[in-house]
């Protein structure tokens, strides 16, 4: 059997027949069959924008791959700035290449003052550290004018470690200010994900000393949530980037999609939903009221794993670390609850609806002591490095910029009516 498809005109009799290559089928073969016939897709459920060798899902198998090492041994053996650095340049680092990667990485940390002391100061006390962190990763494109340069390696990669290496400091800023603590710049004695957390928490102490189990959880999470091929904020930051904005105006429109409930939003909509129910003995009826369309079970579903979320099951496990040192999160129970009558009941297995990466994250970052508001900048530390791999790869395919068609749905042409007349 040839591994094509075959597509006919059946208005002219014309037919094409086109190679399948990739697990895909180019449009260039059939535009010149159907000129000005447009493929409807809706939410690009089932297209392909681009091509790409940074991230593999399988949604039936519950498979993903970051440059194909699966994300359970990545999990396991590695660190968030290793996986960084395997996600933008398609290897593993050996010693020398992570430790000078490292040493790149932690001397950017620190934020401009102008961005803290007059920026991120400016906002009002009550605003969302995931609209000041929006705001914030737009600005930085004004403090290095030199990112316009896009085909200039060596700006390109100091932009990406910038942006790496600051969205920690910019989602602690945007913490303290929101708590009224004081600005904490980052200790670059400190790996990562420790420095995050002591500009998280430190308070008169000369230096923070953050739990290893929790270090390492972070550092976990921050893996788990680094990429995640096609989904939304990467399709934004591709598209800001296929028009050839600078690296922090595209991350920043990738930030603004990640904002959404539906997306990276999810984690804070789940403990938000868990609260509500506030008992197990709520469950079925919460179930009940999904079922009749009342609501959504946040924290499951998922536009491609149609199995559960394998990042799901790492991060239960993580879940109970985390609890050894903080104590269980009193939701903990609730959410096992849903998760087990979800999974017995036919709406949700019907549709595979799983688990998916914001179930139980939100209730380890609660645990942490993170308030809700910042869960979605804690997604949005680590995607920086998925959302940069794909800037830099779009870049190096020299893709067109992202315009696509639409179905024309409204009024044909009419003559203008003066508003006496109306
Ligand atoms: C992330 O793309 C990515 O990779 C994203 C992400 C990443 O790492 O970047 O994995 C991170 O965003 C995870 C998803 C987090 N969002 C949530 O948990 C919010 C709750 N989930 C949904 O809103 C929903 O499942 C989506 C948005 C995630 C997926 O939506 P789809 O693929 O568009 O699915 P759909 O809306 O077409 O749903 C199919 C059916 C519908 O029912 P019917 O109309 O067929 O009767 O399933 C139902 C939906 O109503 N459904 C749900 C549901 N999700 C889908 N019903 C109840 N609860 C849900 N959560």
């Amino acid at each position: 059997m040839p591994e094509s498809i075959t597509i006919t005109d059946n208005r002219t009799g014309k037919a094409v027949e086109i190679p399948i290559t990739d697990g895909g089928v180019s449009s260039d073969a059939w535009r010149s069959l159907l000129p000005g016939l447009w493929f409807y897709d809706s939410g690009l459920t089932t297209t392909a924008m681009c091509e790409s060798s940074i991230t593999y899902l399988d949604g039936d198998e519950g498979i993903l791959r970051y440059r194909g090492y699966p994300i359970e041994q990545l999990a396991e053996e590695s660190t968030y700035l290793e996986v960084a650095y395997l996600l933008l340049k398609g290897e593993l680092p050996n010693k020398e290449q992570y430790d000078a990667w490292s040493r790149e990485v932690t001397h950017h940390t620190f934020i401009h003052e102008n961005v803290r002391k007059r920026f991120l100061e400016g906002f009002h006390y009550d605003a969302h550290p995931m609209g000041m962190l929006v705001s914030a990763v737009a600005a930085l494109s004004t403090f290095y004018l030199d990112a316009k340069d896009i085909y200039n390696a060596e700006s390109r990669e100091k932009q990406i470690v910038r942006l790496i290496a600051k969205m920690p400091t910019l989602a602690a800023a945007a913490h303290r200010f929101s708590v009224g603590m004081p600005f904490v710049y980052p200790d670059n004695e400190l790996p990562f994900a420790a420095n995050f957390l002591s500009m998280m928490w430190k308070v008169a102490e000369p230096r923070y000393e953050a739990n290893p189990a929790l270090t390492k959880a972070i550092d976990v999470l921050f893996i788990l949530h680094a990429d995640h091929e096609q989904n939304c904020s990467t399709t934004a930051m591709r598209t800001a980037g296929s028009a050839h904005a600078d690296p922090y105006s595209s991350a920043a429109a990738a930030c603004a999609a990640l904002y959404g409930p539906r997306h990276g939003g999810a984690n804070e909509a789940v403990v938000r939903m868990l609260t509500e129910i506030g008992s197990i003995d709520n469950v079925d009826a919460f179930i009940q009221g999904v079922k009749e369309g009342r609501g959504r079970l946040q924290g499951f579903g998922h536009r491609v794993y149609k199995n559960y979320d394998p990042r799901a099951r790492i991060i239960k496990k993580v879940a109970y670390d985390v609890f050894e040192v903080t104590g269980k999160n009193p939701l903990l129970d609730i959410a096992l609850k849903l998760e087990d009558a979800a999974l017995k009941d036919d709406y949700f297995v019907s549709r595979k609806l799983y688990p998916n990466v914001d179930f139980y994250s939100g209730l380890i970052y609660q645990a942490m002591g993170f308030p809700v508001d910042m869960f979605p900048v804690l997604f949005a530390i680590p995607r920086i490095s998925g959302w940069l791999a794909h800037w830099s790869e779009l870049l190096d395919q020299d893709l067109k910029i992202v315009r696509p068609r639409q179905l024309y749905t409204g009024e044909g042409e009419r003559k203008y009516v003066s508003i006496d007349q109306r």
